[in-house]
């Protein structure tokens, strides 16, 4: 049931809204009709009422977007805030957080009151709500370990339903929100289980580096959270300085035979152990095809770190995407590797 004291609360669309400051590529493409969502209930009223004949299109930060289009869709803003502890022992907590809060502001804050677990995932943009939707990794931790369920409407029906971590089949930069149930299932409220005990994971290279430099041997939380501050900051470029969305492609997953034979013809090519193989940098590759610090126009590839595409400035989605698919046509010439984007590509 909705409860029925909210039926005044209704979304509020505004017409021909510009996309420009909702995503970190700052493309601009103009949203036909746009609404923030402030609470759960108007969403849900929403979607009872219109779910069967509209299909949405959701965001949040829009830190893994690449627009190449105008959005007919309605384009739902995922916004409301708030978090809440919903039930702690000796051990561990619950915390809640609702899908608008931005997602370094909630890692300070369960830092700030001693919930561990999330510290390695300091400074990774974007809100709450979309921290589920590819799982978020970084420095040796995905956001799969910590997060219990996540709550989502359902745009076609208004109905809740809690997905459990299971049900979220959660894999690497992958989850049921990345596919069956993209757009279907606006999420509005995640659920987190942090640990009173910290223990830290510092095992990732840089990491340990950025220790020694800070001359800390017994890292607590926050040292991480610094240590992973200072690196993000050196290595990744700032959207709000040159626009990019992150790693534009995953790391790709390759046979152990075929990584041998990658190794044996590139024997300084970085490779790590995965569950299903061995994970090749995609970032090595794309340097070694040739593409670090080229720019096609306006749409390049990062001086810094091969991985990430910018936005030199006025670059349209299009572009960046005809510059992402020459990489991947040229890292599959030379490497016979297929590289997948990360970010949604509309
Ligand atoms: P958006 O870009 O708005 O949306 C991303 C996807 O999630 C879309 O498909 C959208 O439809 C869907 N979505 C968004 N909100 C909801 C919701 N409430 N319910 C259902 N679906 C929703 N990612 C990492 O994993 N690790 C990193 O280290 C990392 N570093 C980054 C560094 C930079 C500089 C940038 C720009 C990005 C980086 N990212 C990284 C990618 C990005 O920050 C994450 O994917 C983040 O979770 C996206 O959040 P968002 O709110 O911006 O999502
Ligand atoms: N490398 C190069 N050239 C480059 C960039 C990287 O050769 O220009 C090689 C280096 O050898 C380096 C290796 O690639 O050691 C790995 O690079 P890095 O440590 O920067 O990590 P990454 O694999 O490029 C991944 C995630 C990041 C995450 C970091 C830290 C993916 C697709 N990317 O990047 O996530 O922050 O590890 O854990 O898994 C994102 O998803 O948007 C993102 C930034």
């Amino acid at each position: 049931m909705i409860d029925a004291a909210s039926t005044s609360q209704a979304l509020s669309f505004q017409r021909n809204v510009s996309l420009a400051k909702h995503n970190t590529v700052g493309i601009a493409a103009t949203a036909h009709r746009y609404a923030d969502v402030l609470s759960e209930d108007a969403l849900r009223h929403w979607a009872a009422a219109h779910g069967t004949t509209e299909r949405a299109f959701i965001i949040g930060g829009g830190s893994n977007l690449l627009l190449t289009r105008d959005i007919d869709e309605p384009v739902l803003h995922i916004a409301p805030r708030g978090i809440r502890v919903i039930e702690e022992d000796a051990e561990s907590a619950l915390v809640e957080a609702m899908a608008g809060e931005t997602w370094h502001s909630f890692v300070l804050w369960t830092l700030d009151r001693g919930l561990f677990g999330l510290e390695n995932l300091s400074l990774i943009p974007g809100y709450v709500g979309a921290a589920p939707v590819q799982n978020i990794g970084a420095y040796g931790v995905e956001v799969k370990e910590t997060c219990e369920r996540v709550v989502a409407v359902d745009l076609q029906t208004g109905e809740l339903k809690t997905f459990s971590r299971e049900a979220c089949a959660f894999g690497y930069r992958d989850s049921v929100f990345k596919h069956l149930e993209r757009d279907r299932f606006a999420i509005t409220r995640v659920c987190f289980r942090l640990s009173k005990q910290f223990t830290a994971r510092a095992s990732y290279g840089d990491i340990q580096s950025e220790l020694a430099a800070m001359h800390v041997s017994t890292p607590t939380a926050q040292d991480i959270s610094n240590a992973v501050i200072v690196i993000r900051t050196r290595k990744l470029p700032d959207p709000a300085v040159i626009g990019n969305a992150g790693s534009f492609f995953k790391n790709p997953v390759i046979s152990l035979a075929d990584a041998d034979v990658l190794s044996a013809a590139h024997p300084t090519m970085p490779r790590y152990p995965a569950p299903n193989g061995v994970k090749i940098a995609a970032g090595w590759l794309i340097e070694q095809a040739g593409w670090k610090g080229r720019r096609i126009g306006a749409a390049g590839v990062h001086e810094k770190h091969a991985l990430v595409l910018v936005n030199h400035g006025g670059a349209t989605g299009a572009q960046l995407w005809q510059l992402a698919q020459a990489i991947q046509n040229d890292v599959l010439a030379k490497f016979g590797i297929a590289l997948e984007a990360e970010p949604r590509v509309v």
